[in-house]
């Protein structure tokens, strides 16, 4: 009997420490959390020793806590010189913004000049980025729908996408859009808008009409 009585007791006790330290499950405490550490063993992340911006910090050379930019740094705000020569503000290409120069009108087309080889770039990146949703032909039926995952994924043949701008397109897929992620900070640049280009000539494949074809093809089709 004695044993059951300080088996309980004991029992109690613990139960009653670990309520203490953990607290009642639902209760809403005010009271700082506690906190199991040591500074030499187990040091706490809510205390830690850090500089703050611009405080005097003798170990670097100019004296401060604060260092500059590390080589290659670009600031946005200073022109950049690409590897064609050009120079520019960062904010002052369409081919970064999607924008006009200096406006906030979204470019009509493609501010890279459109080749063979950036349509095949186009093709590959389409491919890999955005073919497992919209599916290779970009009519929405990629794996995802497939398998259930993203049952409404938009047709790039839609009327409303082909009319939209290039620059506003470059947009969607730099910001994302419900559902569809930011590509910006995935797809340079230069390969989103490769991959506008590969999606125009996709849209084109369906919009062909007799009217395209020359005058011999036509002839042949009638026959
Ligand atoms: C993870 C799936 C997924 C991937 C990958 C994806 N998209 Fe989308 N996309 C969506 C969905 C979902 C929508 C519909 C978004 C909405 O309207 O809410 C959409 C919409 C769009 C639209 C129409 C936007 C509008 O204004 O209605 C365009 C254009 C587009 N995607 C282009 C692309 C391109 C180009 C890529 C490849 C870089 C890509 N998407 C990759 C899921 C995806």
């Amino acid at each position: 009997m004695r044993y059951v009585i300080s088996f309980l007791l004991i029992g109690a006790a613990i139960g009653a420490a670990i309520g203490g330290i953990l607290g009642l499950p639902g209760r809403i405490s005010h009271r700082p959390p506690v906190e199991i550490y040591s500074d030499r063993y187990m040091p706490g992340m809510d205390r830690q020793p850090k500089l703050r911006p611009q405080k005097p910090f003798a170990f670097f050379a100019n004296g401060l806590s604060s260092q500059l930019a590390p080589a290659g740094t670009i600031p946005r705000s200073e022109p950049i010189q690409t590897a064609d020569g050009d120079v520019y503000r960062f904010e002052d290409s369409p081919v970064n913004t999607g924008h006009s120069v200096g406006t906030t009108n979204f470019v009509a087309t493609n501010p890279l000049k459109v080749t063979g080889v950036l349509l095949a770039r186009g093709h590959e990146r389409f491919d890999i980025y955005c073919s497992p949703c919209h599916g290779k032909l970009g009519d929405g039926n990629g794996i995802t729908k497939a398998i259930g995952v993203m049952p409404a994924v938009a047709n790039l043949h839609d009327a409303r996408i082909i009319e939209m701008t290039d620059g506003e397109i470059f947009n969607t897929v730099t910001q994302g859009k419900g559902l569809m992620g930011a590509y910006g900070p995935i797809v340079p640049a230069e390969d989103r808008w490769a991959i506008i280009a590969y999606l125009r000539a996709l849209q084109l494949s369906t919009l062909g009409s007799v009217d395209d074809l020359t005058p011999e093809q036509q002839a042949t089709l009638n026959k």
